[in-house]
This record gives structure tokens, sequence and C-alpha cells, in this order.
């Protein structure tokens, strides 16, 4: 039975235990030899004094290349100086594969790698133990999500990728040839979530790929990225905001409740933000930003520099909330009474936006004549439209960037850094 470096303990000292993983460094010291073998849960020291172990396997030790994968098989001794505590002497070491030399990359670390390099050669990058750790992070931010939307009722769903019309304004749209017609990347489950509403599922969450033609590289955009979306019937957009803040609070939890290897082997140390998140409007916004010389027009969106100037004043999550109805997309529902400003929220921790959202327009009168005051044409967004003349519920939703969330909870400098293989600007492989 194979162990994992991680599972080896007390239980173990004496015994004969099975090993994979790769060399992570040979130190040569003549008549005795230190392999450090690492696998995707640790390290363990494999020590082996020539006279101790099989001359045939003290040679393979002698002659291997780092990063080689290795199988191992030998006796768990308790060992105060190695690692962990416990050193294996082997019986046999059998080479699985050699690696070639040299290295595209170190993954000991001790040579720091620009990113881009990094990411031209991300498997090797992925070895490292902090790469890794953000993604097995990752798996239980998504888990979380999984398991708290479902509990809350929610159904998980699939919707097209390969779609008509944009959701979120007409740029950044990626056009691909669908046989004879035009058709492009999805920008947002958006369209679909809603149609689900109208199809009586009262509350779906859908976790994929959206796709946007982000002119500009920047740290915190990705032209694919991974959005986790909500759609939820017969409330408004303080139930939803009610969700999503519960929703955050659980994924730390369950983070720090689960992962707390992987944050040691990054150094993070996770506070569980507390809720109700601040919540502050628009125009509050406005008023902050420009006390730090930030004006910005009513109307307009928020400027990187006016969300630096507003992140940097408020500490932890916060909501900004009714916004100028002009500055979002048509589906969000306008205040009744103040039709210049709507019904939507953006969440964000410091300068940085993690999801937006909003209760929707359900009323199909008021749907179109948004539709055409943004700019248009409601026959493009028919089959869509269909789903509002027969039976509508009142809805609201959000969508929630995984990666935007995952580099804020892990303080990352970088979005790519949450990505297994980035897509960015200049960046199609790996
Ligand atoms: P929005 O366009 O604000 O809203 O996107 C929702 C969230 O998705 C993430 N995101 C991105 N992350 C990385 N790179 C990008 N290029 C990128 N674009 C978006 C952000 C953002 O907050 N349909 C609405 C959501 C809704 O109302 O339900 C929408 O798409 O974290």
């Amino acid at each position: 039975m194979r162990k994992w470096t991680s599972e080896i303990g007390e239980e173990d000292v004496g015994k004969e235990v099975l090993l994979f993983g790769w060399v992570h460094e040979v130190r040569d010291l003549g008549g005795l030899v230190f392999l450090i073998l690492r696998d995707r849960e640790g390290f363990i020291q494999i020590t082996l004094p020539k006279k101790k172990v099989p001359p045939e396997t003290f040679e393979i030790a002698k002659k291997i290349h780092r990063e080689s994968v290795i199988k191992v098989i030998g006796v768990v001794k308790k060992e105060p100086k190695a690692p962990g505590g416990y050193e294996v002497i082997p019986k046999e070491i059998e080479v699985l594969n050699e690696a070639a030399v040299p290295l595209p990359l170190e993954v000991t670390e001790k040579v720091p790698a620009e990113l881009d390099t990094r990411l031209d050669h991300r498997f090797m990058d992925l070895r490292k133990p902090k790469v890794h750790a953000i993604f097995r992070i990752r798996h239980q931010v998504m888990q979380s999500v999984r398991q708290f939307l479902s509990e809350e009722g929610f159904i998980e769903v699939h919707t097209p990728k390969i779609v008509s019309t944009a959701t979120e304004g007409g740029t950044e749209l990626f056009p691909i040839s669908y046989f004879e017609k035009e058709a492009f990347l999805n920008q947002s489950p958006q369209l679909y979530k809603q149609i689900l509403m109208g199809a009586g599922f009262e509350r779906v969450f859908e976790i994929g790929p959206i796709f946007r033609a982000e002119e500009h590289n920047t740290t915190r955009h990705l032209n694919e990225a991974i959005s986790i979306d909500i759609e939820m019937s017969f409330t408004d957009h303080e139930g939803v905001m009610n969700v999503l803040e519960r929703l955050i609070r659980r994924v730390y939890e369950d983070v720090a409740e689960n992962c707390e290897k992987f944050l040691e082997w990054l150094n993070v140390k996770l506070e569980i933000p507390e809720i109700p998140f601040e919540r502050i409007t628009y125009d509050e916004a406005l008023e902050i930003a420009k006390r730090k010389g930030e004006e910005i027009p009513w109307g307009e969106d928020l400027s990187t520099p006016a969300l630096k100037a507003i992140g940097e004043e408020i500490e932890g999550h916060y909501f900004i909330v009714d916004w100028p109805t002009e500055s979002k997309p048509f589906y969000a529902m306008p205040y009744e009474d103040k039709p210049e400003i709507c019904k939507s929220f953006d969440l964000m921790k410091g300068a940085l936006e993690l999801a937006s959202g909003a209760q929707r327009i359900h009323k199909y009168d008021l749907l179109v004549e948004r539709i055409k005051r943004c700019g248009l044409s409601p026959e493009s967004f028919e089959f869509y439209l269909e789903a509002f003349r027969y039976g509508m519920p009142p809805h609201a939703g959000w969508g929630l960037g995984a990666e935007r969330l995952l580099m804020s909870m892990l303080g990352l400098k970088n979005i790519r850094e949450v990505v297994l293989f980035p897509r960015d600007r200049n960046r199609l492989v790996p």
C-alpha cells in the first residue's frame, strides 16, 4: 500500500513503506547520500548510508537527477534532524522516469523566477509546494461553494458557452465561427440563469467559464475566468447579498478548517470575515473618492484610483450599492421611486471587485425599454424576452469571480497565480 509522505508517523517506525514521488533534492556526502522525496502532500528524507543499503540502491541514489520520478521501498526511522522528524532507509529505489538536465525552472525556490518564465514552464512551476497549495485551497473553495449553495436549495446547472449575444455590454466579446452563423464565447451565464427563473427552477447556480476579450493586461483581469453565478426567485438584491456574504464567510471558515497545511505553506493567516458586510452607496463612494482627490462625475463607473481610495478607507469586505442605472447593464432593476438608480451592488475587498449583482427587471415592457435605451435591439434578445411574457417571477442574482475571490483571500498580487494555465492578452500556451 502506497503512503503519502504526510501519512508517515509514529506507527510506521520500524516498518516498511512504499513511497512514490519526485527527487526534490540530492545531497551526496560521499559515503552518505540524502534524497528528499517530494509528493503532493509534502517531503520525506531518504537516507542512504553506504554500508546499510544495497550497493545497487546506493549507486542509483548517487546518479539520480533532481525531479526524476522514483519509487522507494524502505524502513521508517525516527530522526529529529530530518524535516518532519522521520527518515526512510531504502531497501529499493526504482527510477520510474528520469528527468533531463538542466531543469527549465528551479522547484526548490532557491532561485526566484519571473512570473512569465514560471507560466511558460507551468507544469514545473506547479510542482512547487507554495504553488501547489493555491490549487488545493482552490479545490476547497469550490467544494464549499457547491456544498453551501446546495444546502441553501440551489440547483447546479450548466448553460451554453457558445452564444449569440453579448450580455455585459457590446465590447469584450470573442467572436467564433459557428458554421454559417456568427457566434461568441459567453461573457456570463446571465441570460440563461434568468430564463431558468422563468422555467420555475427558483434557485440555480453555475460554476463555469466566462470569456472576456480584455484589451489590457492587468493583474486582475483574465480573458478566461471562472465565474460562480447564482439566480434566485422571489427575492430582491438584499436577499442575494445576504446569500453572498454568508457564502464568503463559509468559504473562509472551511478553508481555515481544512487547509491548515496549505495555508502554512503559503504563510497565510486567514481572518474569518464578520457579517453582515458594510454597505455604502455609490454616492457615498463618490464622496470618499472626492475627499481623497479622485473626482468622478455622477453616473460613471468608479475608476481604479477611486476604488483604491475607497478601499483604503473601508476595512475588509464591503458592498457598494445603489448604482446609477445608466452605469449598469440593461437587466438591473431601477428603484420604482428613483429610477435613475438601480438595485445593483458590487462586492469589494479593498480596491478589488469580487462580485456584482442586482435585482433584475422581471417585467417585459420595462425590460424591452431598457434594452432599447442601452442601444441594443430587442430582436436579438427574443429567445430571452419570451421567458418574460408568460409568468416570470421577481428575481435577483450575482456573479462572483472565483479567481478574484482566491487572490484576495490569499493576498496574492497577480490573478494569474491562481489559474493553472492563464489566458491573457499575450498568453495562449501552455
Ligand atoms: P461582472 O461583469 O461584474 O458581472 O462579472 C462578475 C464577476 O466576474 C469576475 N470577472 C472577472 N475576473 C477575472 N477577469 C475578468 N476579465 C473578469 N470579468 C469579470 C469579477 C466580477 O465581479 N452578469 C453579471 C453578474 C450578475 O449580475 O449576476 C456579470 O457578469 O469578479
